[in-house]
């Protein structure tokens, strides 16, 4: 079956990665993505950190005044991010969880927590006043989903797929739960974190309900060896295609 309205959003965080190693004004993000959007790209991701150690406020503005897609940027819901993207205006932010000594995003936001609800609460108000779709990233569990359908301004969740892609097949039941009770509140469904086109095909065939990818790590580390194009369209026929 193809499915024309998937979208393929690629995050283009380990571009800058790979620039701030070394400190050097090369490999430019913004290149990396007008060449996933060539390659058929529906959208451009980037996670601004709160220690910058990849992507920059820089970056966000250069990506927000070129990409033709949509901007998608993943950011802590604190008072200095929002204020970035009330200042920088990406089409979407997605708020997620940071720990300033994770490698990478560990889970989803708890939004069973209330100091995490009031933060995010607040900042989708700030977000949304500022003309900006919020979607919130969370864990594949019925509570997440319903917390998040219940918060004002927030019509879009991206489930977490990190324990599914780590090797538990068993997570595809609670991924196509959380899709069944996430479209009962109308929200629009995302999935991403550790996809690769290895993961990918089995996820997308059993859980058709997800209509965005983000995707980051395999796609640019792949496109050190087969080229951004291929690395990029691989993916897209995959999504495409199941
Ligand atoms: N979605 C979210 C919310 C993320 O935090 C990340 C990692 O920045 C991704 C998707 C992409 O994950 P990966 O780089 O593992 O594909």
């Amino acid at each position: 079956m193809s499915t024309p309205s998937r979208r393929l959003g690629v995050n283009i965080d380990h571009v800058a990665t790979l620039r701030q190693a070394r400190m050097s004004p090369y490999p430019e993000p913004v290149l990396a993505a007008l060449l996933a959007e060539h390659a058929g790209a529906g959208q451009i991701t980037c996670h601004i950190r709160c220690d910058r150690r990849h992507v920059n406020e820089r970056d966000i503005r250069l990506l927000r005044e070129t990409i033709k897609t949509q901007l998608n940027v993943e950011c802590a819901a604190t008072d200095e991010m929002v204020s970035i993207m009330e200042a920088l205006r990406p089409h979407r932010v997605t708020l997620v969880p940071e720990r300033p000594e994770e490698v990478t995003t560990e889970g989803g936001l708890d939004l069973t927590r209330p100091a995490t609800l009031a933060e995010v609460k607040a900042a989708a108000a700030r977000l949304v006043a500022a003309g900006i779709r919020v979607s919130l990233f969370i864990d594949p569990a019925d509570e997440q989903v319903r917390i998040a359908g219940q918060l004002d301004g927030v019509d879009m969740i991206e489930l977490n797929t990190a324990h599914y892609a780590e090797g538990h097949p068993e997570d595809l039941a609670r991924l196509t739960r959380a899709c069944v009770v996430g479209q009962g509140l109308d929200l629009e469904i995302a999935a991403g974190h550790g996809l690769t086109h290895h993961n990918l095909p089995d996820l997308v065939k059993a859980v058709p309900e997800i209509v965005e990818y983000n995707i980051g790590h395999s796609i640019i580390s792949r496109a050190v060896f087969v080229g951004l194009d291929r690395a990029v369209r691989d993916i897209l026929a995959i999504i495409l295609q199941s």
